[in-house]
C-alpha cells in the first residue's frame, strides 16, 4: 500500500512526525512524504528534529502569503504530485489550507483520503479563520476519520458522513513523549537547550506566549501587546516569546514589546527547545491549538487567548481557560494564574484528555485493517486546577 502524507506548516509536521516514523516502521506499507512547504523555516526546523526527509517538496510559500494565492498554488502542485505518484493513500492533517488543498485534491483524484486530527468543531465557521472550513471540508471527503477523542467523534457522528470513524488519541501525544524522552534522559542536551535562556530570573515566574491566528490580525494583536506590556512592569513575572514569523504578528509584536524589560522576544524554537521551556514555564498564554494539547500532559495551566476552540476537553477539565483577546481580562487571568502555586514538571500521559502517546500505532494499524484498542482517557486527566 503506498502511503503519501502531505503536511506543510509546523504544526502539521510536529504531529505527523511520530505517525510518518511508524509507517515508515510498518510491513505491506510502502510511505511517502510530501512536504507542501507552506512553511518554510518553521517546517525546516521540525523535519530536521524528526529526521524526516521528504521525497518531494512542492515549495509554495511566498511572503505575506494571501489564502486563495496559496490554495492555487497548492491545488496545481498537488494534482501534478498525485499524477506522478500514484499513491493508493493520502494521509492529511488538521485544518491547514495545505490539509485541506490535499483531501480536495485527491478526492477529485479519486485516491483514498485518511484525515489524522477529524472531527474538532467550534460551530462557528469564522472562528478559527479558516481552519473550521478547512477541517469541515475535509471530513466531507476523507475515507478515514481518526477522531482524537470521544468528543470529535460525537462531533462526526453528528455530521452523518462516510468516513470510518476511529478514536486514536492525539498524535501530538506522541510527538511530546518521545521529546520529552529525549529531553528527559540527556543532562548534556537539557543544558544546551537552555543555555539561550541564561538571562532568566530564577525568582519570578516565567510566562510563556504564543499567538498568530489570524482572526486576531490588528486589534486582537494589539490588546494582547498591551497586556504583555503591563504585565511585564510587574516584579515577580517575566515573559518569553517566540514569534511566528507572519509579517501580521512580527510587525505590532516588535513594534509595541521590542526592547520592554522583562520581555524577551526570540525566535520561533525548534520543538525541543519549546517542549523545554512549557516544562520550565508557570503559566502558557497562547492563541495555539496544539499547546492547548501539549500543556496538560506536562501539568501546566493554559490562558488562551480567544473566545471559542474546538478543544473542549482541557477546558471541561479546568486546566485550560478562554480568556479571548481584551487586555484587562488577559492581565487579570494571568495575574490570578501565576499566584498559584508552582506547578509539577513532569510528563504525564495519564493527565492528558488527547492521547496517551500511542495515537500513530492505531492509526497504522486501521489503515491495515488490523485489530487495535480505541482510545480513552485515563480517570486521572488534568489534576492541575488554577486557583480558586
Ligand atoms: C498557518 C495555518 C494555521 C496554523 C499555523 C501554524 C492556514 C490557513 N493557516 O498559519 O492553521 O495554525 O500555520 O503556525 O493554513 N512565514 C515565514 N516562515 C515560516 C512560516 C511562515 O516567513 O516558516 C510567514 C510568511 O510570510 C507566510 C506567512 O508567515 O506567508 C503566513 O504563513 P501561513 O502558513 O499562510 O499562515 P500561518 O499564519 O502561519
Ligand atoms: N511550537 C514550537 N516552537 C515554538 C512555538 C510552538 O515548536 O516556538 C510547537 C508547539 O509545541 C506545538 C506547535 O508548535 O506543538 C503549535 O504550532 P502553532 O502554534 O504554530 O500552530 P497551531 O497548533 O495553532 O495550529
Amino acid at each position: 500500500m503506498k502511503v503519501l502524507s502531505v503536511f506543510g506548516t509546523r504544526p502539521e509536521a510536529i504531529k505527523m512526525g511520530p505517525l510518518v516514523r511508524a509507517l515508515g516502521e510498518a510491513q505491506h506499507i510502502e510511505s511517502i512524504v510530501c512536504t507542501t512547504g507552506q512553511h518554510r523555516a518553521m517546517l525546516d526546523q521540525v523535519m530536521s528534529l524528526f529526521g524526516i526527509v521528504p521525497a518531494h517538496d512542492l515549495d509554495v510559500m511566498v511572503a505575506n502569503q494571501t489564502l486563495n494565492g496559496l490554495c492555487s498554488r497548492l491545488f496545481e502542485r498537488l494534482d501534478a504530485l498525485y499524477e506522478q505518484v500514484k499513491p493508493d493513500r493520502v494521509l492529511v492533517h488538521g485544518d491547514t489550507t495545505t490539509a485541506m488543498t490535499a483531501a480536495v485534491a485527491a478526492f477529485h483524484r479519486r485516491i483514498p483520503v485518511g484525515h489524522v486530527e477529524a472531527g474538532l468543531r467550534t460551530g462557528d465557521v469564522q472562528r478559527p479563520w479558516p481552519e473550521e472550513m478547512n477541517r469541515r471540508v475535509i471530513d466531507v471527503v476523507s475515507d478515514w476519520l481518526f477522531a482524537p477523542t470521544a468528543s470529535s467523534r460525537a462531533n462526526l457522528e453528528r455530521e452523518h458522513l462516510g468516513g470510518r470513524i476511529v478514536v486514536t488519541g492525539n498524535t501530538v501525544i506522541d510527538a511530546l513523549r518521545q521529546t520529552v524522552a529525549r529531553l528527559d534522559g540527556d543532562g548534556a542536551l537539557r543544558a544546551a537547550v537552555d543555555a539561550p535562556f541564561g538571562m532568566l530570573d530564577p525568582r519570578r515566574r516565567l510566562l510563556l506566549v504564543t499567538g498568530h491566528r489570524r482572526e486576531s490580525f490588528g486589534s486582537g494583536f494589539e490588546n494582547i501587546c498591551r497586556a504583555l506590556a503591563e504585565l511585564a512592569a510587574r516584579d515577580d513575572l517575566q515573559v518569553v516569546y517566540p514569534v511566528h514569523l507572519n509579517p501580521n504578528v512580527q510587525g505590532p509584536v516588535n513594534a509595541h514589546l521590542g526592547g520592554l524589560r522583562n520581555v524577551h522576544l526570540v525566535p520561533p524554537q525548534d520543538y525541543l527547545s519549546f517542549v523545554r521551556l512549557m516544562q520550565r514555564a508557570d503559566v502558557i498564554l497562547t492563541d495555539s491549538g496544539g499547546v492547548q494539547e501539549e500543556a496538560p500532559a506536562l501539568g501546566k495551566p493554559v490562558l488562551v487567548m480567544r473566545d471559542v476552540t474546538e478543544r473542549p476537553e482541557a477546558v471541561e477539565a479546568g486546566v485550560v481557560r478562554l480568556v479571548g483577546t481584551e487586555s484587562a481580562r488577559i492581565v487579570a487571568a494571568v495575574i490570578d494564574a501565576i499566584s498559584a502555586p508552582p506547578s509539577a514538571t513532569g510528563f504525564d500521559p495519564g493527565a492528558s484528555p488527547y492521547g496517551d502517546g500511542h495515537a500513530s500505532d492505531r492509526i497504522v494499524a486501521a489503515l491495515l485493517e488490523q485489530p487495535f484498542t480505541e482510545f480513552r482517557p485515563a480517570s486521572r486527566v488534568a489534576a492541575i486546577p488554577f486557583p480558586a
